[in-house]
């Protein structure tokens, strides 16, 4: 499904698959935006195929934190020659391949073949994709290194505009108009799932961005009103659980 010129959702929930993956269009690559569950691949690669990038090749896989139905493809695309990057706090995550029974309360494991991050980053980093410019915001609470990726879709700046502005959420909170409160928070059970943390990226992010489009790991794409989105989601949150 193409969303801005440049982003595409190539599996989800769209999809019957758990977990969001966003591909972005440059001239001569692929970057990915998360990498889904497990057994997302196929559906993957179908879904570049079908939207005409199957003879470019991924090499960049942004990951917004560790989950299994983010990080499940990132050893598969790390092999095909993907560099993965991730938040400093969730690169354990990828070592250990998700998270084992005993580590949750649950006593049920979510665990994906294991791989090593190519870069982290633990403040404000830019990263270059193409003409992309990727600025990461690590946003704990969700997992200790969950993150938000902002960029300009450059592909769209015509007669000297800009192109809008895309941010990618990661699970702090996703979107769906047709729910009562048409925006979700994130799911709490992860073991390295923090309230006071995620309060303060909550604080954070109702104040610093303004997106055009708001990519969730979950959910649906928003095309307006990002920054009144955003707030909802913070101000859920903060009556929530003060
Ligand atoms: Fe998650």
């Amino acid at each position: 499904m193409q969303i801005t010129k440049s982003v595409y959702l190539v599996s989800g929930a769209n999809y019957d698959l758990l977990g969001n993956v966003y591909a972005i269009r440059g001239e001569k690559s692929v970057a990915l935006v998360d990498s889904g569950e497990p057994c997302a691949a196929e559906v993957i690669e179908v879904s570049l195929r079908r939207w005409g990038m199957g003879d470019l090749p991924v090499t960049r896989l942004f990951l917004t934190h560790g989950h299994a139905d983010h990080a499940g493809c990132a050893a598969y695309f790390q092999k095909k020659g993907a560099k993965l990057v991730v938040a400093e706090g969730d690169a354990h995550w990828l070592r250990e391949g998700g998270f084992r029974a005993d580590r949750t309360p649950y006593g049920e494991g979510w665990t994906y073949p294991s791989c090593e991050a190519d870069a982290v980053f633990s403040e404000r980093s830019a990263f270059a994709f193409e003409d992309f410019r990727l600025t990461a915001y690590p946003l704990p609470g969700h997992t200790d290194g969950s993150s938000f990726f902002e960029m300009e879709d450059v592909g769209e700046r015509t007669g000297g505009r800009p192109g809008r502005t895309v941010l990618f959420t990661g699970d702090t909170f996703s979107f769906d108009r047709e729910i009562d409160d048409h925006v979700l928070l994130c799911w709490k059970g992860s073991p390295d799932y923090d309230p006071v943390k995620l309060r303060k990226s909550f604080e954070f992010a109702a104040q610093e961005f303004s997106p055009d489009v708001i990519l969730s790991g979950h959910g649906m794409p928003l095309l307006a009103n990002g920054n009144a989105v955003i707030r909802a989601a913070a101000r859920k949150f903060l009556v929530a659980y003060r």
